[in-house]
């Protein structure tokens, strides 16, 4: 498996977090930065960035953190091809592979998640797509 992440400030020490369990679980990854919440970016330029790098290289999934998740997942979803999840806990990171086929995922650095963030990705990158008529339709339709 190989990902591409990249945070602004608000989302430095999840990011850590991130890279810790992918480098334990041997997942290749491509980390973007910012490496200190000292050094501010604009989450939009992070989310262009990450999702370039997803375009040129042979990547499974894309991770993205900033203060809240929103505006770097909003920021993703502009892209054509990219699906960037905002799930609020581990039930809704597996959904949004189940029925959404989402290629990406974004977290937010500052929220209390009710469950584990590490585990709410682990089960983003562990879950596949379903097969079922009726998911693939409505998949279809979002690149429409
Ligand atoms: C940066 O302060 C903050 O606005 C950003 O990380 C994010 O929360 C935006 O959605």
């Amino acid at each position: 498996m190989k990902v591409v992440m990249a945070n602004d400030h608000g989302g430095v020490e999840l990011a850590k977090k991130f890279l810790d369990y992918l480098n334990d679980k041997g997942i290749v990854v491509t980390y973007l930065g910012v490496d200190s919440a000292e050094k501010p970016v604009d989450y939009p330029d992070m989310a262009d960035k990450a999702v370039k790098e997803y375009d040129a290289g042979n990547y499974d999934y894309g991770i993205l953190v900033c203060g809240s998740g929103i505006g770097i997942s909003v920021a993703a979803n502009k892209h054509s091809g990219i699906v960037c999840a905002l799930p609020q806990n581990e039930d809704v990171a597996i959904l949004s592979r189940e029925h959404n086929g989402a290629n990406f995922i974004a977290f937010g650095g500052r929220v209390n998640y009710p469950d584990d963030p590490v585990s709410m990705l682990d089960r983003f990158l562990h879950t596949p797509m379903s097969l079922e008529d009726r998911h693939v339709r409505r998949r279809e339709r979002l690149f429409k």
